[in-house]
């Protein structure tokens, strides 16, 4: 390889148990701060039939990974690059409403996903809200869960039930971002007593990835499509933004290789192979 950078795959999905609470902004400015950190980032926007990741990228899609499941367009006809260099994925939003998918139109988009395993390295999937099979679809193929609330009661409830369920499906492990706090202890907080509530009822482990303040550029950035590493320069939003994106990196997943089903398969098991192998040869 030559001026690149090698980086290991992570498929990191961000989901929450209720909608509104900053998903889709914490992804789309989490791109951008991969990408200034020089990592090749891909967006799956995961709302499918009901997606906004391709607007807020200023961006209209003909196809989108719905029409990629049912098998009417392979998935490098919905494939797009925003002019900073971020690859996406829309959702399309003809439908108005998340669509569910068959078994079969899983297994397309697996095997479409697939195709693209060596154009990222960081893939940030923005998942629809709260249990829906299209969710679990996509954790179930990532290497890292995130889970984004707010200190809000009604979001930790639904977060905690959500991650309830999310431990009852097999997973493990999930980093809890706090989205629209009102100063760090307001983060730190919320984040102990989902922990205190997940650690009484066992079964799956949480750490905390960082907090994210509520403040009123987030809204401008969204009216005026203009992510926030733009709007604000070196201010303090970006501080918190890298916080939470090092954060992220930072906690190896557990099991990267977790289960049949999981995208990119084939590039996990490469790289775990080269990995078991440089450490043979060090060992010689
Ligand atoms: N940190 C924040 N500060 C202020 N407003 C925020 C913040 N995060 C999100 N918002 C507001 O909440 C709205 C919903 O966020 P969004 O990312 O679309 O939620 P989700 O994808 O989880 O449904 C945004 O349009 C924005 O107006
Ligand atoms: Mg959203």
């Amino acid at each position: 390889m030559t001026g690149t950078v090698e980086r290991k795959l992570r498929v990191v999905s961000i989901s929450s148990g209720k909608g509104g609470v900053g998903k889709t902004v914490l992804t789309l400015n989490l791109a951008h701060i991969y990408q200034s950190l020089g990592h090749r980032v891909l967006v799956i926007d995961g709302n499918l039939g009901n997606g906004n990741v391709d607007s807020l990228f200023r961006s209209l899609s003909e196809y989108s990974l719905v029409d990629v499941a049912r098998g009417v367009v392979p998935i490098g006809k919905v494939l797009k690059r925003t002019p900073s260099g971020i690859f996406f994925l829309p959702a399309g939003s003809a439908l108005g409403t998340t669509t569910s998918l068959t078994t079969e139109e899983k297994l397309t988009l697996f095997s479409e996903l697939d195709s693209l395993e060596d154009v990222a390295d960081l893939v940030l999937v923005d998942c629809p809200s709260g249990i829906h099979d299209v969710t679990l679809f996509f954790v179930r193929s990532s290497t890292d869960l995130v889970c984004v609330t707010t200190p809000e009661i009604t979001s930790v409830i639904s977060t905690l039930s959500f991650l309830t369920l999310l431990s009852s499906r097999g997973e493990k492990e999930a980093g809890i971002i706090v989205n629209m706090t009102e100063d760090d202890g307001d983060g730190t907080n919320t984040f102990e007593v989902i922990s205190e509530q997940v650690g009484k009822e066992g079964g799956m482990k949480v750490h905390y990835i960082g907090h994210f303040p509520y403040d009123y550029t987030v809204i401008e950035s969204i009216r005026f499509l203009q992510p926030l590493v733009e709007k604000e320069g070196k201010g303090h939003l970006r501080g918190y933004l890298l916080n939470i994106a090092q954060e992220i990196l930072r906690n190896p997943p557990e099991e990267k290789i977790k289960k049949c089903q999981q995208f990119f398969t084939r590039r996990l098991l490469r790289e775990e192979h080269d990995t078991i192998f440089k450490a043979n040869e060090v060992g010689q």
